[in-house]
Parts: C-alpha cells; sequence; structure tokens
C-alpha cells in the first residue's frame, strides 16, 4: 500500500533531484522506477540493513536486472578494501552508464556506495534509500560521498548527487534507540542553525520523536531536508553557506578523533558539539546563559550526551585544527548569533575558544 508522503527538491540545474519522504517508499515500486535509469542495477547495503529490507526493495524492483552486493556492517568497514567489492560487484554485474548503484542503509553505505558510482566509469548514477535517522536528514541529502583512509575520516571522497533519495520512514522502526537519538543530534542542529520556530516544535514534540510517532518523525525529517536543501542548493561545494551544517562538528570531530572512532557515535560527539558552540557563542556575548541552558536540555532530554570527555585543552585545539575548515591557519567555527540563526566565524579572540576547552575539556 502506497501511503502519503511529501517531496522535496535540491535545486542545482540538471544535477537537481527529488527527496522523497514518507512510509512504504520501499515498496513503492512507481516511485522507484520514476527516479531510476533503466539500465542493471547495483543494490549495495550491510548485512544488517539487507536482510530486513531488500526483500521489499526485490519485491517492488521485480523484473528489473538487478544485482546485490551486502558489506559487512560498522564504520571500520568504510574503506578503499569494502569500495574494491562494490567495483568488483559493478564489473561483474555489467552496470555502466545506464545503470545506477542503489544505496540501501545508513550513512556508512551510503557514503562508500555514493563514491563507488561517483568513480565507476567516471561516474554512474546513484539513488541514495537511507534507513537511520542520521542518513535521511543528513547524509543521504547533498552529494558529499566518501571512504576513510588510515590517515583520517572521509579522506578520500567526491561531490556526486544521487539521481533521488528515497526516505522510507518505516525503516525507523527497527533501528537502535541509540542510533536514533544520534540522528537526533544533527535534528536539534538544524534549528539551531536556521529556524528558532522548528527548535521550539522540537521542545514540545521531543517525546512523540523519542517514541517515534510516524507524524511527527515525517515532520522532522522533512523540515530538516528543506533546510540542508536550501543549503546545498545555495552551496553545492561547501565555499559559503553550506559550512553552517558543521555546527557542533569541529568540536565533536576532535572528541571522535581523540576517543579512536567508535565509542563515541557521530551524533553523540555532535550533541556535544552543540553545547560547546553555543557555550563559545555565550562567551564572544552573542548568546545569553538562558539560550545555552535551553540547548543543554535540549541534548540531555534527547538522551544525547551534554559533557565532553576529558581529551585535554591542548589536543582538542590540535585536533580541530585538522578540521577541513580552516583557513590560513586559523580554525573557522560554526557559532551562533542566536538560537537559529548560525555564523561561521574565524574572527573570534582565540582565548575565549581556549576558555572553553580548558573549561570543557582539560
Ligand atoms: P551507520 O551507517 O553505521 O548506521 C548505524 C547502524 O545502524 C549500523 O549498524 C547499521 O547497519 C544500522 N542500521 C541502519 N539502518 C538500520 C535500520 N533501519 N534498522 C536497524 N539497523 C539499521 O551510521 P549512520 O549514523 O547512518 O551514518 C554515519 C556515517 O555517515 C559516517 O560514516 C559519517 O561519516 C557519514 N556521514 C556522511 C555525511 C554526508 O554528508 N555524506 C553526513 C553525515 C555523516
Ligand atoms: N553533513 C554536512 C554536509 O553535508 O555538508
Amino acid at each position: 500500500m502506497t501511503h502519503a508522503s511529501r517531496t522535496l527538491r535540491i535545486d542545482l540545474g540538471d544535477r537537481s533531484y527529488p527527496i522523497h519522504i514518507g512510509a512504504g517508499l520501499l515498496a513503492d515500486r512507481a516511485r522507484l522506477e520514476a527516479g531510476l535509469p533503466a539500465g542493471p542495477l547495483l543494490v549495495v547495503s550491510n548485512e544488517t540493513v539487507a536482510p530486513r529490507y531488500l526483500p521489499r526493495l526485490r519485491a517492488a524492483l521485480a523484473g528489473r536486472e538487478l544485482r546485490e552486493c551486502v558489506l559487512p556492517d560498522g564504520e571500520r568497514y568504510k574503506t578503499q578494501a569494502t569500495l574494491a567489492r562494490v567495483y568488483d560487484a559493478l564489473a561483474a554485474g555489467r552496470v555502466s552508464r545506464d545503470g545506477a548503484v542503489i544505496a540501501l542503509g545508513g550513512g556508512v553505505v551510503g557514503d562508500i556506495a555514493g563514491f563507488a558510482a561517483a568513480t565507476w566509469q567516471r561516474g554512474i548514477a546513484v539513488a541514495q534509500l537511507p534507513t537511520t535517522l542520521l542518513a535521511q536528514v543528513d547524509s543521504s541529502v547533498g552529494g558529499k560521498t566518501a571512504v576513510n583512509h588510515p590517515a583520517g575520516k572521509n579522506l578520500i571522497g567526491a561531490f556526486h548527487q544521487p539521481c533521488v533519495v528515497i526516505a522510507d520512514l518505516d525503516s525507523l522502526a527497527t533501528l537502535p534507540e541509540r542510533e536514533l537519538k544520534s540522528g537526533l543530534a544533527e535534528v536539534i542542529k538544524y534549528g539551531l542553525i536556521r529556524d528558532a520556530g522548528f527548535l521550539d516544535w522540537l521542545e514540545r514534540e521531543l517525546p512523540r520523536l523519542l517514541r517515534r510517532d510516524p507524524e511527527v518523525l515525517a515532520e522532522a525529517v522533512a523540515r530538516s531536508c528543506a533546510i540542508k536543501a536550501e543549503l546545498v542548493s545555495l552551496d553545492e561545494r561547501e565555499s559559503g553557506p553550506r559550512a553552517l551544517l558543521n555546527l557542533g562538528h569541529t568540536f565533536g570531530h576532535a572528541i571522535e578523533a581523540a576517543t579512536g572512532y567508535g565509542e563515541w557515535l557521530h551524533g553523540e560527539a555532535v550533541a556535544v558539539g552543540l553545547v560547546l558552540a553555543a557555550e563559545t557563542s555565550r562567551r564572544l556575548g552573542w548568546l545569553a546563559a538562558a539560550d545555552v541552558l535551553r540547548v543543554r536540555e535540549l541534548v540531555l532530554r534527547a538522551g544525547l550526551p551534554a559533557k565532553a570527555p576529558r581529551i585535554g585543552a591542548e589536543r582538542a585545539l590540535e585536533l580541530m585544527a585538522l578540521d577541513k575548515k580552516v583557513l590560513a591557519g586559523r580554525v573557522r567555527l560554526v557559532l551562533l548569533k542566536r538560537l537559529g540563526e548560525a555564523v561561521v566565524s574565524g574572527d573570534y579572540d582565540p582565548s575565549v575558544l581556549e576558555a572553553v576547552l580548558e573549561a570543557e575539556v582539560a
């Protein structure tokens, strides 16, 4: 059965594409067919997601030339070796420029499959079918694809926009609690950077979100995607406003790196990063103490950590200096002028950042 769904659009000229959000979409043959090219298709998924969701996709695409590549599950497999398995499956399945890769899974699968599509035969189509909250609100939209290198996360990558994003909200039913909460950090981020009304709504609807109420989840995914769509459409390659999407991420990446990737989920580290960004903004005189408290409370109510691990101020600064937003040796931070309005700034007193790190991570 087809349920009501919403469609948003990323406007990027000839790289424009729709984002469909709704229940039952993995079984919606017409929707899938409309988004996909006619040639052979390779579904890339992993061993956790495939047993749950690949059968319904197979049924919906019955009659199509469908190949499958099921990867091991985990960030530690987001490597060149795993990528090589996708290329092997593309070669064995004779998937070429009239075909497509279908990424069925969370952000790890989406990033690997997206990068394989970006590079196979100099670029073939990819459809993103995200199955985690984080992937539905963030990683499936916007065309960033990558695998990790031993020297760092996402170092080998490309911008490659999908031909369609299909977010089936039903898939969130099986998501582990901790993963759902990790995705909520990104949802909160959208309210903080761009939409104070969305932040008010989140504060009200958080209990229903945590209970996975379908209507509230649909609204949270759609509002998040709308903000991401706006920023990506303005600035596909992150030379300007797209960087706002990194609120909390410079602090968050430092936490993930210092704790050895995996101990903290991405969203958990981002949640702490949101609080530290708010605190830095307060010390710069932009936010009131009550605003920082609001951010902290929302993060805690979402079941996310608000306190940083004690990784050391100097180490944190070192790791933050590796951020892709560093310009002329200066760490640029995404900060809050007020709740609902973020800015990217390298023009802050460094002693303010040092003081925050001394207080929060030393
Ligand atoms: P993930 O892909 O590892 O998924 C989390 C866990 O949930 C995995 O064990 C996965 O198998 C499982 N899972 C997925 N869907 C499920 C479902 N419906 N039911 C039950 N289990 C399910 O992690 P993630 O949080 O989705 O994504 C994190 C990755 O995304 C990181 O590698 C990060 O670098 C990347 N990322 C990319 C972008 C981008 O713009 N491309 C943005 C943010 C994050
Ligand atoms: N996740 C940040 C971005 O896509 O730009």
